[in-house]
């Protein structure tokens, strides 16, 4: 079967994806050098992205947070003492050209869809293109993380900006796990201000707009969360506002499980001063910086202290699919995962064929993710007489259940054993 894969198969099963577009806009709003000429090489001078955003003041507190956070993790990157950055996801950001002119060799790490739009956009903008490498990846898929390092023979700093919060329980989990695992093979350390972006968010936007702006803020998230295609923007690794210490406890025990530990560095410390701050008044910029010493990114590295109980991960195995067509069924047999990776083969493998119904065997399935789950409900939709799965094991069964698959209206939807 003709698996070809296109850009619009890609971006349905993960329209997450278009929130790093939404950054780039706001980058070139702030005036972060580069970002406008990248705006204009992905067409998007009309700033399509940013057109879900309420106000001017919607668009401008978001441009705060993002140049604050893009500035201040560029920041603790040239402080870690590493040379290479491992940009995990790298969205479309300038971040690669800004650090390879300070000497460093950029690695970007982000789903197909982006690593291949953007790579040849910034070897074409950078002075060091030979610094700077891509790769797809889905972080919640340790092979295609060790695929894409396995040539990186020094410590490196991973950083990620703007993606924890998009996780489900499982995929935040496995997300954590696997960067354990990178930091155990090649050292370094983790750099991330993603635990505490709820709260950045709210102290911008409350120092800046005062009470009433918060509202606009909750509309904003709702507006991303929609972009998304996510449920919410909440998970055990994400600082809940209203519940500040007990929320960085269960952040910091979900990292321990791991063998990793967390030190919380104050953002108004290391936040450089800010391009956006052309658009603010001197009172605005300095509730501002006031309001960011409550604020932390977090270096996140082995806890040497900790052995963790390496005999319970299992080796993964690698994704294969089988499929045969018979009277309108097409029944698929799935080896792995379901994942960002994975999925557009198997949308595309579907979309080729004439079918009335889809059969799948899970009993060499390990894991499905939120872009696999995408997939099974849009295969479910499209085809007359629905999808069935059958041979699911426990694990697998958990995490459809746990992500409300048996709420679902569907009633030709099966999950079977005996079929
Ligand atoms: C809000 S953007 C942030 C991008 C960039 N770090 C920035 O600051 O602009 C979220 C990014 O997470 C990426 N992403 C989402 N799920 C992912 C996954 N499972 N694996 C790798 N990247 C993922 C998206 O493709 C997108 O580029």
């Amino acid at each position: 079967m003709n698996c070809e894969l296109n850009y619009s198969v890609k971006a349905r099963i993960n329209p997450i994806f278009f929130t790093a577009k939404t950054a780039i806009c706001l980058m070139a709003k702030a005036g972060i050098p580069d970002a406008d000429k990248i705006v204009h090489c992905l067409k998007l001078e009309d700033n399509q992205p940013l057109q879900n955003m309420a106000d001017s003041d919607t668009i401008l507190g978001n441009a705060i947070v993002v140049e604050a956070k893009y500035r201040t993790m560029c920041s603790l990157i040239e402080k870690s003492g590493y040379n290479i950055c491992v940009d995990l996801p790298c969205g479309y950001t300038p971040k690669a050209i800004h650090l390879t002119e300070k000497n460093f060799r950029f690695i970007g790490l982000d789903l197909p869809i982006v690593a291949e739009e953007f790579s040849p956009i910034i070897q074409s903008l950078a002075a060091y293109p030979k610094n700077i490498s891509f790769s797809g990846v889905d972080a919640t898929n340790y092979e295609s993380l060790a695929t894409a390092l396995r040539d990186v023979d020094k410590p490196f700093c991973i950083t990620t900006e703007g993606m924890m919060m998009y996780f489900t329980e499982s995929e935040v989990d496995a997300v954590i796990s696997n960067i354990r695992k990178i930091l155990d093979v090649h050292g370094g350390c983790w750099i991330t201000p993603d635990p505490e972006v709820k709260l950045q968010f709210m102290l911008t936007f409350r120092s800046v707009f005062g009470e009433d702006s918060l509202g606009k803020l909750t509309a904003t998230g709702n507006a991303a969360m929609k972009q998304s295609s996510v449920a919410n923007l909440f998970n055990s690794f994400i600082l809940d506002v209203e519940n500040i210490s007990s929320s960085i406890k269960t952040a910091e025990n979900l990292l321990k499980l791991h063998g990793l530990k967390a030190e919380r560095v104050n953002f108004a410390e290391n936040m450089p001063e800010l391009s956006i701050y052309r658009q603010l008044t001197s009172a605005q910029i300095q509730q501002f910086k006031d309001a960011m010493r409550q604020c932390h990114c977090w270096i996140i590295t082995l806890d040497e202290t900790r052995k963790i109980q390496e005999n319970i991960t299992v080796p993964e195995k690698s994704f294969a699919m089988n499929c045969t067509l018979d009277d309108g069924i097409l029944k698929m047999t799935l080896r792995g995962r379901i994942d960002s990776i994975s999925a557009p083969q198997i949308l595309a493998a579907f979309e080729t064929a004439n079918v009335d119904a889809v059969k799948i065997d899970c009993s060499a399935l390990e894991y499905i993710s939120s872009a696999g789950m995408r997939l099974l409900i849009d295969i479910h939709k499209s085809c007359a007489n629905g999808l069935v799965l059958f041979n699911v094991n426990s694990s697998v069964e958990k995490i459809l259940s746990q992500n409300g698959f048996t709420e679902m209206e569907v009633n030709k939807w099966k999950l079977s054993n005996n079929l």
